[in-house]
């Protein structure tokens, strides 16, 4: 068994590790990485750049130097008391338009700290306060739509889209697409770039969310084919025949009240039409959960406890599917730690 010694070196790298992403956070949030992508800044001319405080800035800019994530300009380290300073490698990375960015591992982190902090404090009573507790911190909430599209928008169009054959029927029909809790409308974005044929509906129940994915499907060019909507998932409707229903970590949300979301979503689609859910596998055994790739579904599902909700097992979701009268299959990605379940209605 090892000594608490011999344990100390791979916590402190840990330790380390969970600043790294604090201060990349910090980053992050106010814009210095993008601010300082261009040319090397000083502190007071990086503040200047960002609309942020000096003083703060230079104490971070000390620390992000500290942890690799900025270099000193050459010319200037001789001269310690102002120095400018550049991005490295890691700091372009944390860089929130790099492509494949690492921008998701700082949010998620703080979001993490902030949730075990709730966590710590509802086990007294096992009080579950809902969603809510996801907007308490000012700072985290307007990074969850970026956060969530850059962990899975890159992987929806390596993996996923080419997986499915449904949604290369969707565009041979020229069908609409609906997505249920569509967050920052990314799914429904990529899905109209990639298939000109198809329309999409997202719906979200955040009304800044529905603001933010009508915002990007202009910026992209799509907006025609896409409208977004802020309402309820227990009251959606829609004026037009739907071939596609999507929910994409949105189910767990709703899980509650199964019977009547799978309801509204067999009627939603028409004969013939798919239901397509996706969500993080909850495994049957215990031991799955240590594998690197499912680690940090165990994390999130006490956050997700906290808000009321609480990962699905494949099979359970297949179920409701069947009491609908939808044909499910599952398909597993990412060594078995994402799923997407498709429910197919009877043509
Ligand atoms: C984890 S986020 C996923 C967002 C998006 N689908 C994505 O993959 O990036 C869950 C989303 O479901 C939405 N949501 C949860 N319950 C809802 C409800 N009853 N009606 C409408 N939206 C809901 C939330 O607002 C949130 O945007």
């Amino acid at each position: 068994m090892p000594t608490v010694d011999e344990l100390r070196p791979s916590i402190m790298s840990a330790a380390q590790g969970a600043a790294t992403l604090n201060l990349a956070f910090i980053g992050v949030t106010n814009g210095l990485f993008e601010a300082l992508a261009e040319r090397g800044l000083g502190a007071e001319a990086l503040a200047e750049r960002a609309g942020v405080d000096a003083g703060y800035v230079r104490r971070w800019c000390e620390a992000a130097f500290a942890f690799g994530m900025l270099e000193v300009d050459a010319a200037d380290a001789a001269d310690a008391s102002s120095p400018r300073f550049t991005l490295t490698d890691l700091g372009h990375a944390f860089r929130p338009s790099t492509p494949g960015t690492l921008m998701p591992f700082a949010i998620q982190s703080v979001l993490g700290a902030h949730m075990s902090e709730r966590a710590a404090g509802l086990m007294k009573t096992g009080e579950r306060p809902g969603e809510v507790v996801l907007g308490e911190r000012a700072t985290i909430l307007p990074w969850f739509g970026p956060m969530l599209e850059a962990s899975f928008g890159g992987f929806f169009e390596r993996e996923i889209l080419p997986s499915l054959e449904l949604y290369r029927e969707l565009e041979a029909r020229g069908g609409v697409a609906v997505d249920l809790g569509c967050g920052n409308g990314w799914y429904l974005r990529k899905l109209v770039t990639r298939y000109p044929h198809v329309r999409g509906v997202g719906l979200d129940g955040f009304e800044e969310n529905v603001r933010h994915a009508e915002a990007t499907a202009k910026q992209a060019g799509v907006d025609a084919r896409l409208s977004f909507r802020t309402g309820d998932i227990y009251h959606f409707a829609v004026e037009e025949p739907v071939s596609l229903v999507a929910m994409n970590r949105a189910l767990h949300h709703v899980w509650e009240r199964r019977d009547e979301v799978f309801g509204i979503l067999r009627d939603a689609i028409v004969p013939g039409g798919a239901v397509v859910i996706w969500e993080p596998r909850w495994p049957d055994a215990l031991a799955s959960l240590r594998a690197p790739r499912q680690r940090p579904m165990a994390f999130q599902n006490l956050n997700e406890h906290v808000q009321g909700n609480h990962f699905l097992r494949p099979a359970e979701i297949e179920a409701a599917m069947r009491e609908v009268g939808l044909s499910p299959r599952t398909y597993l990605f990412a060594e078995g730690a994402e799923a997407v379940i498709v429910g197919t209605r009877a043509a």
